[in-house]
């Protein structure tokens, strides 16, 4: 697998490895040996897990002569914002198009939700934003947006919501490799991770299938219940092992789904908690929206004896700078 994944063009964005560490004080707290993937500090732009699909999808872009990305997402995307970052370092235009998920109504974060955080950050990497009443099709309209720019005479590469297609979805099958490396003392039982647009949670099931097949993966879901959520983890991970020349029957999905209520984008009681505790135990910084969620699914899930034996390890996917964008509490 290692060899057919190496054979694909790739920018060296992340260097050589993100830390992975036990976390002393939260394993004494929890009475569990937890690790975590500090996937968080990848190094560009306040970090997070969209460097490692941004390594694949813009060596592409760039291979097909783009000199622009388009992608999409809500307006506190941290997807968004890594790609905008990936787009300033590489020279290239960035067009964002952004959804306020709370447009309708019910939950309002306030101000800051539309104006600090991620979106903030956008204005710095001279991101182009279009905003839109909501992403009800992204695919047509990041299509569309790419046909408005090329006949103004741009290249766009369109790159998906979440980075999440079997392209970049490489990028977390280069992540257990790392954790298959890195981990080697250490029998895990248990990978915790946040399911979101899937790519992470589908390149990570394709690689440690292979790398680490004694191994449970839980997918938290952060947007949508498991019968949704499942399809797309599932066609993700045939795409990706197929793009590597894998044939074995792909590996069982494992999800969650308690944990992301009322709705995607709206922080939990459980969730702020989780990052209370990890902020005060650790010095780590999770955030409102996917990993304090994922994190507070381990938190309940080892309450509840939901996993087996052995050391858990939390692959965290970033986030913090949206904890500048919600109200301290919920
Ligand atoms: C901080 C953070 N964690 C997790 C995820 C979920 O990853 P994926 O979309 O690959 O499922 C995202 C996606 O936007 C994210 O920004």
């Amino acid at each position: 697998m290692s060899d057919q994944l190496a054979a694909v063009p790739r920018l060296d964005l992340v260097g050589p490895a993100t830390p992975l560490e036990r976390l002393d004080r939260l394993s004494d707290y929890l009475g569990h040996e937890i690790y975590i993937k500090r996937d968080d500090t990848t190094p560009m732009a306040l970090g997070g897990n969209k460097l490692r699909k941004l390594e694949f999808l813009a060596a592409d872009a760039l291979r097909e002569g783009a000199d622009t990305l388009v992608t999409a997402g809500a307006i506190q995307s941290n997807h968004v914002r890594q790609t905008a970052a990936v787009a300033a370092r590489l020279g290239l235009h960035c067009v964002a198009l952004l959804e306020n998920p709370f447009a309708a109504g019910g939950y309002q974060p306030g101000d800051n939700y539309l104006a600090n955080g991620n979106r903030r950050l956008l204005d710095l990497f001279n991101t182009e934003v279009v905003m839109c009443d909501a992403l009800h099709d992204p695919q047509a309209q990041l299509r569309d947006e790419a046909e408005r720019l090329e006949a103004q005479g741009f290249r766009p590469y369109v790159i998906p919501v979440g980075g999440s297609n079997d392209l970049g979805g490489l990028g977390y099958v280069q992540c257990a490799l790392e954790i298959a490396d890195q981990g080697q003392q250490v029998a895990f039982g248990s990978v915790v991770v946040a399911s979101g647009s899937a790519g992470t949670h589908a390149g990570l099931a394709v690689g440690l299938q292979q790398l680490m097949p004694e191994t449970a993966l839980i997918g938290v879901t952060v947007s949508r219940k498991a019968q949704d959520q499942r399809p797309k983890v599932e066609t993700l991970q045939q795409a990706i092992a197929a793009r590597l020349g894998l044939t074995d029957a792909p590996a069982p999905i494992t999800l969650w789904d308690e944990y992301f209520a009322p709705q995607y984008g709206e922080p939990n009681e459980e969730g702020m908690a989780a990052i209370k505790l990890l902020a005060s135990q650790e010095g780590i910084l999770l955030d409102p929206v996917y990993s304090g969620k994922a994190m507070a699914g381990l938190i309940d899930g080892l309450a509840r004896k939901r996993f087996a034996s052995g050391p858990i390890l939390f692959v965290h996917t970033g986030g913090a700078p949206a904890l500048f964008a919600y109200p301290p509490a919920v």
